[in-house]
């Protein structure tokens, strides 16, 4: 099989990105032109925005793309692009762009859902790194700004399948940390400022609440389903327990300590001091933060990181599963990647996690999805459109 070069497109959430990754584990080029600046002084992404800066940004990105690549529209073999989980009027950017190249130029065109993007980032790196072995079965934590997933994932001839064992009930882990860093004044996106502000705070000053959903909820059906179904059934076979989060309770906690040590003040002085500077630095952040502030947010994010190693090891366990990949947005914190590194160390089980520019959303883990696919000739038909609530299976 001859190498081919396929041109990734992602415009799914706040990112516009392209890049060309050859045979699904070479990065030839990887552009991420970000829209935070546009967003930031709302607090959150403005979808009608987002979908804005896509249309402005789409076309010099790709071009970008392609020409530190040293490759032309004419030269790659194929087109790939996100067609969801994501923001609706988002995606469309990337899809009709990807849909008026692969007509022009008449090339493929490739439909890759954006959680399988994240997890072949592990693999596309992991290759890249010549690490060509890859045990299962593969347990992989997708944690982001939009999801929080666990899915077993197989590979079936050319292609992958996926099993999803837990998902967030609420909000996802990245929404988390980004609501509790607007509460507390740090600004957006909240993850990678609690990231840096955590160390300089004491994680056990302030006790949270388990994010604990009850084992009864963890099944798929009701108890008395599970009877009717489960006679005759084995041990093993009954349980297909799900690992479920959620994060909506821990926020209201954070609230709830804002409000019982009345920090409002600081929090207000913090917002305001950092709404002047134009590119807050750690010590900026650290210059106006009071003891209780730094000592809430190392204690918020341990509570998190706890959380999701805790289940995801417990869910490895269950699964029996041989390799772990943890990648989304939030697998660039530093304090989840060293604690999952020691947690299972212990446990023996190898983890990989992506490069922290191929944690956050990017167009290199669109493109490397997109080879297996393009290898089987599962191409996307030109009447496809985007699934905001694209399923991953
Ligand atoms: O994967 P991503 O770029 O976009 C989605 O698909 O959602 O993830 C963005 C999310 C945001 O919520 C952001 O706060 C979080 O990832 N994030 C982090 C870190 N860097 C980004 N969370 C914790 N620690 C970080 N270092
Ligand atoms: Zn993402």
């Amino acid at each position: 099989m001859p190498d081919a070069y396929i041109l990734g497109i992602e415009s799914s959430c706040d990112e516009t990105a392209a890049a060309v990754v050859r045979s699904g584990e070479q990065i030839i080029s990887n552009v991420v032109a970000s829209q935070i600046a546009t967003h930031q002084p709302f607090g959150g992404v403005v979808p009608e925005l987002a979908s804005r800066e896509h249309l402005r940004a789409i076309v010099p990105v790709v071009k970008q793309a392609l020409l530190e690549a040293n490759q032309t529209y004419e030269s790659v073999d194929a087109i790939a692009v996100t067609q969801g989980p994501g923001l609706a009027g988002a995606l469309l950017v990337g899809i009709s762009y990807a849909k008026a190249l692969s007509y022009a130029l008449e090339k493929p065109l490739l439909a890759v859902n954006h959680l399988e993007g994240h997890i072949h980032a592990v693999l596309l790196e992991e290759r890249q790194k010549g690490n060509q072995e890859v045990n299962f079965p593969v347990l992989a934590l997708v944690v982001s700004g939009g999801h929080t997933h666990l899915y077993l994932a197989a590979q079936r001839n050319a292609g992958w399948t996926y099993e999803n064992i837990g998902h967030t009930r609420d909000d996802a882990a990245g929404e988390a940390f980004d609501k509790v860093a607007k509460l507390l004044g740090l600004g957006y996106p909240g993850g990678p400022i609690i990231d840096r502000l955590a160390p300089h705070g004491d994680p056990k000053a302030v006790k949270f609440p388990p994010a604990q959903i009850k084992h009864r909820d963890r099944r798929t059906r009701g108890a008395d389903d599970d009877r009717n179904h489960n006679r005759g059934k084995s041990e093993a076979a009954i349980e297909r327990e799900r690992f479920d989060f959620s994060f909506s309770g821990i926020k209201t906690a954070v609230l709830r300590y804002v409000e019982v040590h009345e920090m409002h003040p600081i929090i207000e002085n913090l917002r305001q001091a950092m709404s002047n500077i134009l590119r807050p630095k750690l010590e900026d952040y650290l210059a106006y933060s009071d003891r209780k502030t730094l000592d809430l947010v190392a204690s918020f994010q341990r509570a998190i990181v706890d959380d999701l190693v805790g289940k995801t090891l417990a869910a490895a366990s269950a699964h029996h599963v041989a390799t772990l990949f943890v990648t989304g947005g939030v697998a660039a914190n530093s304090e989840l990647r060293s604690t999952f590194g020691l947690a299972s160390a212990k446990q023996g089980l190898p983890v990989y996690f992506p490069s922290r520019p191929l944690s956050t959303d990017n167009a290199a883990m669109i493109a490397a999805a997109a080879y297996p696919k393009f290898l089987a000739r599962d191409f996307a038909p030109m009447d496809f459109s985007a699934e905001a609530g694209l399923v991953l299976r």
